[in-house]
C-alpha cells in the first residue's frame, strides 16, 4: 500500500515507519520536525517537510503520490505543557488532524491509523483497562485526543472512513540495531531520563513523585510496551481496517512495573548506581495504570515480541550509549 506517515520523524513514527517498509508498503513521510529529526527518518522512505494540517499541501501529496492510507501520528505529547499551554493541544492536536481528515476527504482517502493514548481513559475505574472503559480524560492533552477520537466517529459514519485508533500506554525502548531512539527535547518519561543521563554524564538521579501510593511499593504502576512492539502493531492495524468502521485498540505490555521496580531493572541492567530524589506526587497522576491488550492480540493477532522489562531497557540502553547526544551526533 501506499502509506503517508504524518510525525514519521518522531520517536514512534520512525520505528512504525521501518517496520512497514519491512512489510513491502511504499511509505512517505510528512513531518514539520518541530521535534521529530531528520535522520530518523529511514532512507527507504520518501520525505516532504510539512505541517501536517496545512490541508492543500496533503490534499496535493495524496493525490500525486497516490496515498491510500495514513498513518497519523504527528502531534504535541507533554501532559504538563498541555496544561498550561491547552491551545497549542488543540491547535496542533485536535484542529491539525481535523484539516487533515479534510484533506483525507478531498482526495478520497478512506483509511487512518490513529495515535491516540491511554491519557483518554483519565483515572480508571477498573484494571486492567479494556477499551470500553469510559473516556474521562483529566487534561488537555488527553482531551485533544479524544476529541480527534470522536471527529474519527463521525467522519467514519458520515463518509466511510474506516480507521483503527490505538491507544498507546507507556511506550519505551529502541532499536534493536541501536540506530534510532527516544530522543526528545525536552525529555519527561522516566525510563529515558535515566539512561540519557546515565549514558552523557555515567551518573544518574532520579526523581521520584509520590511514595505514598496505594501500591505494592508507594510508587506508581505502569504498563511499558517496546517501540518495536508498537510499530508492529500498526502493520497489522493498518490490515485490520474496515470501511466506515472505527476499532480501538489497547496497545500495552499488560504487565506493571512500579517506579522503583524500573529504577530497580535501571541499576541492574546498567550496572551503575542511582540517586534517588523521592518528591510529592504529582498533580494528576493515577496509581495504576495497566491495559488490557487482549483486544489487540485476539482480532489483530499482535504478538509482542519484547514483553521482558530488561530487553526494553537494554535496548534503549544501547541507544542512548551510541548516541548520547541524540541525532544531533551525525552518523555515517
Ligand atoms: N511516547 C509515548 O509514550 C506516547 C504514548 C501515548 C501516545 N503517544 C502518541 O504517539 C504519537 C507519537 O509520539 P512520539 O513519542 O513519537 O512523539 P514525537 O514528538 O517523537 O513525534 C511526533 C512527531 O510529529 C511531528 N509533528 C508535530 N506536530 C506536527 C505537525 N503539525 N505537522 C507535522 N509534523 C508534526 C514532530 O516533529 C515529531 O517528529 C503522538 O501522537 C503521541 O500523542 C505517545
Amino acid at each position: 500500500m501506499n502509506v503517508l506517515v504524518t510525525g514519521g520523524a518522531g520517536y514512534i513514527g520512525s520505528h512504525a515507519v521501518r517496520a512497514l517498509l519491512r512489510a513491502g508498503h511504499s511509505v512517505t513521510v510528512l513531518d514539520d520536525l518541530s521535534k521529530g529529526h531528520r535522520a530518523a527518518v529511514d532512507p527507504g522512505a520518501e520525505f516532504i517537510e510539512g505541517d501536517a494540517g496545512d490541508t492543500v499541501l496533503v490534499r496535493r501529496e495524496l493525490a500525486a503520490r497516490r496515498i491510500e492510507a495514513v498513518l497519523h501520528f504527528a502531534a504535541s505529547i507533554e501532559v504538563a505543557e498541555s496544561v498550561a499551554d491547552p491551545l497549542k493541544y488543540y491547535r496542533n492536536n485536535f484542529s491539525t488532524a481535523i484539516r487533515l481528515l479534510q484533506a483525507m476527504r478531498e482526495a478520497g482517502v478512506q483509511r487512518l491509523v490513529f495515535s491516540s493514548t491511554a491519557a483518554v481513559y483519565g483515572h480508571p475505574l477498573t484494571t486492567p483497562i479494556p477499551e470500553s472503559h469510559p473516556r474521562q480524560p483529566i487534561n488537555p492533552y488527553g482531551r485533544s485526543k479524544m476529541m480527534t477520537e470522536m471527529a474519527i466517529e463521525d467522519c467514519a459514519q458520515a463518509w466511510g472512513l474506516g480507521a483503527c485508533v490505538l491507544r498507546y500506554f507507556n511506550v519505551a525502548g529502541a532499536s534493536p540495531d541501536a540506530t534510532i531512539g527516544e530522543d526528545h527535547e525536552p525529555e519527561s518519561h522516566l525510563i529515558p531520563r535515566i539512561l540519557r543521563s546515565l549514558a552523557r554524564e555515567g551518573t544518574g538521579r532520579v526523581q521520584i513523585f509520590g511514595t505514598d501510593y496505594p501500591t505494592p511499593d508507594g510508587t506508581c504502576v505502569r504498563d511499558y510496551i517496546h517501540v518495536e512492539d508498537l510499530a508492529d502493531a500498526h502493520v497489522l492495524a493498518l490490515g485490520g481496517i474496515e470501511p466506515g468502521a472505527v476499532r480501538v485498540f489497547n496497545l500495552g505490555s499488560e504487565s506493571g512495573f512500579s517506579v522503583r521496580q524500573v529504577v530497580d531493572a535501571c541499576r541492574k541492567v546498567t550496572r551503575t548506581e542511582l540517586r534517588i530524589d523521592e518528591q510529592p506526587r504529582r498533580p494528576g497522576d493515577p496509581a495504576v495504570l495497566l491495559a488490557s491488550s487482549r483486544e489487540a492480540r485476539e482480532t489483530l493477532g499482535w504478538a509482542p515480541r519484547y514483553s521482558e522489562l530488561e530487553t526494553i531497557l537494554s535496548h534503549a540502553y544501547a541507544w542512548h550509549r551510541a548516541n548520547p547526544d541524540g541525532f544531533k551526533k551525525s552518523r555515517s
